[in-house]
């Protein structure tokens, strides 16, 4: 079984996120999505709230699970079986970076693949920190997250 972690902050997940996950479950028998709980980003969202996020919005795709992690990438995807990292590249901007990463990955775990999906040109521009700087000016959020989450994130800049 081709087991794949697609990890992230999802600090909320986006409609460009979602679209990764769908193409990703196509390709492999199973998609973990990985939520790192403490970067230092601060997230805006909890832990839980991000995870519960994609599992409202993966509820249609039978072959993805969500779950958190902290510490290593490398370690969670051992512990999921994974022999594959996912990650989306939006603009040529992400490359030297997530090349960076993956090559890191790669020095700490030989076996461990990273593969990258071309994002979506409909979703190329967005980010979860746009996301959560337009919800805090009260902008419309439709197109940019998927539907079903939109309510919880008004929410919280209410
Ligand atoms: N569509 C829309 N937005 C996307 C996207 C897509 N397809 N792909 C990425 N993004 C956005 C994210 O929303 C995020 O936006 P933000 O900066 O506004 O929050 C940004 O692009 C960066 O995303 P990503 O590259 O996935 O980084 P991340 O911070 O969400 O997650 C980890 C990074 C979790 C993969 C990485 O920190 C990690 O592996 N941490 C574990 C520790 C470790 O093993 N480190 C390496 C060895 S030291």
């Amino acid at each position: 079984m081709r087991i794949a972690v697609y990890p992230g902050s999802f600090d909320p997940i986006t409609n460009g996120h979602l679209d990764i996950i769908e193409r990703a479950s196509r390709v492999f028998d199973k998609v973990v999505v990985g939520v790192l709980k403490n970067n230092s980003k601060k997230p805006k969202f909890s832990a839980e709230k991000r995870v519960e996020f994609i599992e409202r919005v993966t509820s249609h795709l039978d072959n993805v699970e969500t779950d958190s992690f902290e510490g290593l990438l490398v370690d969670f995807a051992k512990a999921q079986n994974a022999s594959v990292i996912i990650k989306g590249l939006r603009t040529v901007n992400d490359f030297e970076y997530e090349f960076q990463m993956a090559l890191l990955n790669k020095a700490l775990d030989s076996e461990c693949e990273t593969m990258f999906m071309m994002t979506n040109s409909k979703y190329s521009y967005i980010s979860s920190s746009m996301v959560n700087e337009l919800a805090g000016f009260k902008g419309d959020l439709s197109g940019l997250v998927p539907a079903e989450i939109i309510d919880d994130i008004k929410a919280k800049y209410e």
